[in-house]
């Protein structure tokens, strides 16, 4: 009954009823915020998660405010979507469906966390950003950069970072210590550690690739150094943005 409601009500609306006007996004990010936007970048297992800890720790001694999100993830919501990309029983996720869902924890987190911490003119230090789905979905994938750089302009309407720090190691490197990891702690958020070789590979000369681009943005850090020679490069590099 209240189904043919519903529908009497679709087909024929009340003349009285104002038209449905879809109002604008209202959320802004403007081309160069007053904030600082810096991405850190690498295969699984490079150690940027630790470098950015660092980074932050050290900014905050500073007296600066210092916002740490990580993609996939960050928001409450992006830590769902997390969680069904990264769980190894979802073997069947297609690939488009797998770098929407990429976007989708992007987009809530620039929405509800990165624009406004920017807008304030904090620091925000990203693990991982587009870059990640450029070299992982748009070339290991071969969706293409034309692909990423559409969903890029819907989902972070021009929000880049001005600097992104490409912590360094090999495909073969990045495989041993996810796997060694995986085995010292067991949990599923495997799906991606389990593409194969070649995959990373791919993903690999797609970073360099990157950096080769884009020289002023993309820094490259030697991430098979020991972890404070890592972070000794890292903040050689930052100290100039700050
Ligand atoms: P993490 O282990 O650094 O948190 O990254 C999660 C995995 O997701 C990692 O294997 C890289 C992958 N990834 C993509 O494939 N595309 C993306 O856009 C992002 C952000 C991560």
């Amino acid at each position: 009954m209240g189904q043919i409601f519903n529908l009497r009500r679709i087909f024929n609306p009340p003349p009285a009823l104002a038209p449905v006007v879809f109002s604008p996004v209202t959320i802004k990010v403007p081309m160069a915020p007053p904030g600082l936007f810096i991405t850190f970048e690498g295969m699984d297992g490079s150690g940027k998660t630790t470098q950015m800890h660092r980074l932050a720790a050290r900014l905050r001694a500073l007296g600066r405010t210092v916002l740490e999100t990580a993609e996939p993830g960050g928001t409450p919501i992006g830590t769902k979507i997390r969680r069904i990309l990264l769980d190894a029983a979802n073997q069947e996720l297609s690939p488009t469906t797998e770098v929407l869902l990429y976007f989708a924890s992007r987009s809530q987190n620039v929405d509800e966390w990165i624009a406004s911490a920017l807008n304030r003119g904090e620091i925000v230090l990203a693990d991982r950003f587009t870059d990640s789905s450029l070299v992982y979905q748009g070339c290991g994938r071969n969706l293409g950069v034309d692909t990423i750089l559409e969903l890029e302009r819907i989902a972070c309407r021009g929000l880049k970072p001005r600097l992104t720090l490409l912590v360094d190691i090999d495909a073969e490197t990045s495989l041993a210590r996810a796997r060694a990891r995986n085995l010292a702690q067991p949990h599923c958020e495997t799906r991606m550690d389990d593409q194969s070789l070649e995959f990373h590979r791919k993903v690999y000369e797609a970073y360099h690739a990157l950096a080769a681009r884009e020289p002023g943005r993309v820094k490259l850090v030697d991430g098979r150094a020991d972890v404070d020679a890592i972070e000794r490069q890292v903040w050689s590099i930052v100290a100039a943005y700050v």
